[in-house]
Parts: structure tokens; C-alpha cells; sequence
């Protein structure tokens, strides 16, 4: 198979698809590989190092003119919509449930498009999801570190154990992988660190994984009141229900917080769990709401392209090489878990939570690939 890798081109986004290892893993599979000119430069990947693994390096209408799927990061942004075309396949993060125009672009294109973020495990789990979440987590908590610093307009604290002085409490709700992620790092440098969350086997799992200092709470209305009096740091981990009417950190509760001190929303809902969160960026990542100082960056990764490519790369790659050895239609066939990523197929919506959202006519993948 012909496989295509375009530079992205979202602001701060300097990740890639696919690194030189991965391109040696497909050209040995006897694939040609077509990557956009400086594709690998935002991750440290120069030309020709794909080169030297055997890439074709060309500009951007030559890669998608080329290829017969198309292998990238995020999703599809609109001076990319002309070149999306019948059957192409399209493997990335798409996220269509809240983005409507690119949703039509690829059901009137006719794409073959398979979603990152809907790929499950035989557990039921996301593991493309994960990878990142971990990263956003442990790249959260290292924001808190800088956030924190008087320089920075924070309290002062130094998230770290230092002889003679208190630690400071960092508290993180949710113990998921971003949760997780953000623990290990707050505990390994010696902070007191508490973590909620509503699902006791979430615990029991973080139990085995953290150190046995880490306290874990159940997540209620009494221990989340304990833990804002009690945080320098709170880190917001959780997986928000997007049809929630309520909060679970209402404006008001910040006066529970010490003054000045920090609010890291790494779920990054806008007025979702945190009724004061507005998603940030890199550029501009703090602000402050009843004298709590919050930082609500929406792509933590971008900030660690080389680690978070590395890391993507490593669990995409063997679902992209199963596409390209055995062609989408038999893979999609063959492995029920890669199919719960189909969301579009040659003018079919087979992704639920979008045909709900914008009312659109949904097909089961499996109707749609006329498996019996
Ligand atoms: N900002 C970024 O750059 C970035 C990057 C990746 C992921 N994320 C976001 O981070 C969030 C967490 O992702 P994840 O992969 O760790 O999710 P996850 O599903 O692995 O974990 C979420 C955890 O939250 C818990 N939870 C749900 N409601 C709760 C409540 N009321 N109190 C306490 N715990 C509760 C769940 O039980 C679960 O353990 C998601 O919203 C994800 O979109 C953000």
C-alpha cells in the first residue's frame, strides 16, 4: 500500500505520525512511504533520516495524490478538505462529535476514515487514548511545578521534598492514565499526594501502582470539601459526562482554596467538572478566577513532540500496518476493535455519538462493511 504522511498543520502541533523506525517496519512489508517535506522537524525527524529508512520525501500534493491512506495526528482542518477523496483511507485522532463542517467533508468525500480515539481494547478501554493522557498528566503536573513559582505569578511553593519544610499537598481527582501519570511524577519528588476518584477499582488498581504514601480517596461531596482546604495544587484528571448539567468544582468552592493556589484542568472541559475552567493554550496557558490561578491548556502533549510521537507512534503503528498489509476492508473485518474506530466509510456515518449530535442517519460499521 501507498501510505501518506502530511505535516500537521494545527497551530502548536508539532507531533508526526509516523518516526524512521516505523518507516523501516512498513517498507519491509514491501509499502512505499510518501512523507511531507520537514513532516518530522517539530519531533526532531529530519528528512533524511525517513530518507535514509527508505521514505519517499515530496510536498504536499504529491503526498496525498499518492497515497492510498493517509497517516497523521490530528484531525482533518479545512485547507486539507480538497484533498480528501473517494476511498482514501484516513487514520488519525478525528474528535468529529464536536466538529460539524469536517464531519460533512468526509461523509460527502467518501473517505475511509478510522478515529484514533474510538479504537477499544478486548477490556472495553482506549488505548490510543492512553498514551497521551499519561503524557497530559505527567506534563500537567510539570506545569504546576513551573505555574507554582512566584516568577510565575503562583504561590511560591516548590513541589518538591526539601529537608526542614512541609511538602506541599498536590491533590488530583481522577486515578485514570492522565491521573496516574500526574501521581507518579507529584509523589516521586516528594509531594503529599491525594487522589480521588468514584470508581474503587480505579483505586484498588492505583493502589498496586503508586507508592504507598499516595492517599486514596473515594471521590464524594465531605473528601473532595477536605481536599480543595487542603491543596496547593489540584489536578483535574477526570472523564467529564459532556451532557452534565452541574460541576463538581463550583465557582464558589474555590473560596474553600488557599489563596494562590493553582488550578491545573488537564480534562480541560469548558465549564465541565470545573465550573470556572475555559480551555488555554501554550501560548497563553494561566488565568485567574477568585484569586485560584488556572491552567486549562487543551493540548499538553504538543508540548513534548518527541516523547509524545515516540509514544503515539509506538501504539498507532501496529494497527497501521495491519490497514496497509491486509487492506481496510479485511482488517476492519478482522479485528472487531480496530472496527470500533470505523466512523466514516464511503459516505456512511458509522460513528454513533456524531450521527446523535448533528442528527445525522447512523450505519453500524458492520452494516456498512456488509459483514453478515
Ligand atoms: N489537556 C490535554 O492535553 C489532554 C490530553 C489527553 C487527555 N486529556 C483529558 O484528560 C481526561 C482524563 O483522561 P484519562 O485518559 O485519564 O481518562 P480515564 O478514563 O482513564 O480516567 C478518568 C477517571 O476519572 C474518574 N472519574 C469520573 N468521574 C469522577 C468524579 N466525579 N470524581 C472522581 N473521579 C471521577 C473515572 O472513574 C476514571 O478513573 C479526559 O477528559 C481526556 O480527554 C487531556
Amino acid at each position: 500500500m501507498r501510505i501518506g504522511v502530511p505535516k500537521e498543520i494545527k497551530k502548536n502541533e508539532y507531533r508526526v505520525a509516523l518516526t524512521p523506525r516505523g518507516v523501516e517496519e512498513f517498507t519491509a512489508s514491501g509499502h512505499d512511504v510518501f512523507i511531507e517535506k520537514d513532516a518530522g522537524k517539530g519531533s526532531g525527524y529530519s528528512d533524511e533520516s525517513y530518507k535514509e529508512a527508505g521514505a519517499i520525501i515530496t510536498d504536499i500534493d504529491e503526498v496525498y495524490e499518492k497515497a492510498e491512506m493517509i497517516y497523521k495526528v490530528k484531525e482533518i482542518l479545512p485547507p486539507e478538505y480538497a484533498y480528501m477523496k473517494e476511498n482514501l483511507i484516513v487514520f488519525t485522532y478525528l474528535h468529529s462529535n464536536g466538529n460539524r463542517e469536517m464531519t460533512d467533508v468526509l461523509l460527502n468525500s467518501k473517505v475511509v476514515a478510522i478515529a484514533y480515539e474510538d479504537i477499544e481494547d478486548e477490556y472495553g478501554m482506549f488505548p490510543l487514548l492512553k498514551p497521551m493522557s499519561e503524557l497530559a498528566g505527567k506534563g500537567g503536573f510539570i506545569a504546576a511545578i513551573n505555574f507554582s513559582q512566584s516568577i510565575h505569578s503562583g504561590n511560591g511553593l516548590m513541589l518538591a521534598r526539601v529537608i526542614g519544610v512541609k511538602p506541599a499537598t498536590v491533590a488530583i481527582i481522577g486515578a485514570g492514565s492522565a491521573g496516574l501519570g500526574a501521581a507518579e511524577l507529584a509523589s516521586a519528588m516528594g509531594n503529599r499526594v491525594v487522589i480521588l476518584d468514584i470508581d474503587m477499582d480505579k483505586l484498588e488498581e492505583a493502589k498496586f501502582k503508586l507508592p504507598l504514601n499516595v492517599e486514596l480517596l473515594y471521590s464524594n461531596r465531605s473528601n473532595l470539601v477536605e481536599t480543595l482546604k487542603e491543596a496547593d495544587v489540584l489536578i483535574n484528571c477526570i472523564l467529564w459526562n459532556k451532557n452534565s448539567k452541574g460541576h463538581l468544582i463550583y465557582r464558589d468552592d474555590l473560596k474553600l482554596m488557599k489563596p494562590g493556589s493553582l488550578i491545573v484542568d488537564v480534562a480541560c472541559d469548558e465549564k465541565g467538572a470545573i465550573e470556572t475552567s475555559r480551555p488555554t493554550s501554550h501560548d497563553q496557558p494561566v488565568y485567574m478566577e477568585e484569586g485560584i490561578q488556572h491552567y486549562v491548556v487543551d493540548n499538553i502533549p504538543a508540548a513534548f513532540p518527541r516523547t509524545a510521537t515516540q509514544s503515539l507512534g509506538n501504539i498507532t503503528l501496529p494497527y497501521a500496518l495491519e490497514i496497509a498489509n491486509k487492506g481496510a476492508e479485511k482488517a476492519l473485518n478482522e479485528n472487531e476493535y480496530l472496527r470500533k474506530g470505523l466512523c466514516f466509510y464511503k459516505g456512511k456515518l458509522t460513528i454513533k455519538e456524531t450521527a446523535m449530535k448533528f442528527s445525522i442517519e447512523y450505519t453500524d460499521p458492520k452494516d456498512a462493511l456488509g459483514i453478515i
